[in-house]
């Protein structure tokens, strides 16, 4: 399962306490994230979020992300489904799909095309944390990670990213969960946590 949202939603706070939710409750759970997640895909991570704005093109983007995921997926992901664990993911092809496919020209098509070929899984489900972008944008920078490359597109930005990650539930609605990610983390997490459950249960 992988969590989506804009930059400062939330998602990497929300998927820790979701991997603690799972394992209490007798989940063997691999935790991870994008880009990153293997040896391989971190290195091209920093090459990702660090750094001028105007780095990479986004055509260039699409295809450092693949490639980080990718490794990721032959790496981590693929081995850990095989063994029966619960992959939780922050971030995965969605982001590729509404960061460099729908907010910086129309290039959802090679997204989609490479994706197909280089990649080929879905998650089974994708809790997409949904926020106003000038509050989610103020907890990003407030971070100071060093990793605001895409934190510093500006606001206009955070905006077309959350009508894509919006437009995004309504292309996949099977899979993909809507979660208001402007209450309290503990709140949000409980939410979240009766979504996942019963989302187990019925596939058990
Ligand atoms: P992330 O570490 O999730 O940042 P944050 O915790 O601030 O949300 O991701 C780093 C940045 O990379 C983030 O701004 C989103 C961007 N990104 C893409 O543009 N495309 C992608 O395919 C992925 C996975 C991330």
């Amino acid at each position: 399962m992988t969590f989506e949202g804009i930059d400062g939603s939330g998602k990497s706070t929300q998927s820790r306490l979701l991997a603690g939710h799972l394992e209490a409750a007798g989940h063997d759970v691999v935790l991870t994230r994008e880009p990153g997640g293997s040896l391989g895909a971190e290195d091209i991570r920093r090459l990702l979020v660090e750094g001028d704005p105007g780095r990479w093109s986004a055509e260039t983007e699409i295809l450092l992300f693949t490639a980080a995921r990718r490794d990721h997926l032959e790496r981590l992901i693929t081995p850990a489904l095989k063994a029966g664990k619960i992959v939780i993911c922050d971030r995965f092809a969605d982001s590729t799909r509404v960061y460099q496919g729908a907010t910086r020209g129309d290039l959802r098509q090679i997204v989609d095309a490479l994706h197909s070929q280089m990649i080929g899984i879905e998650p089974d489900l994708t809790l997409v944390i949904d926020m106003d972008p000038d509050i989610a944008l103020e907890r990003g920078l407030a971070r100071g990670s060093g990793e605001d490359r895409f934190e510093d597109f500006g606001a206009e930005f955070q905006h077309k990213l959350r009508d894509g990650f919006l437009a995004l539930t309504k292309d996949y609605p099977d899979r993909t969960q809507l979660i208001d990610g402007t209450k309290g983390a503990q709140d949000v997490a409980h939410t979240i946590a009766a979504v996942v459950d019963s989302f187990l249960a019925a596939r058990s």
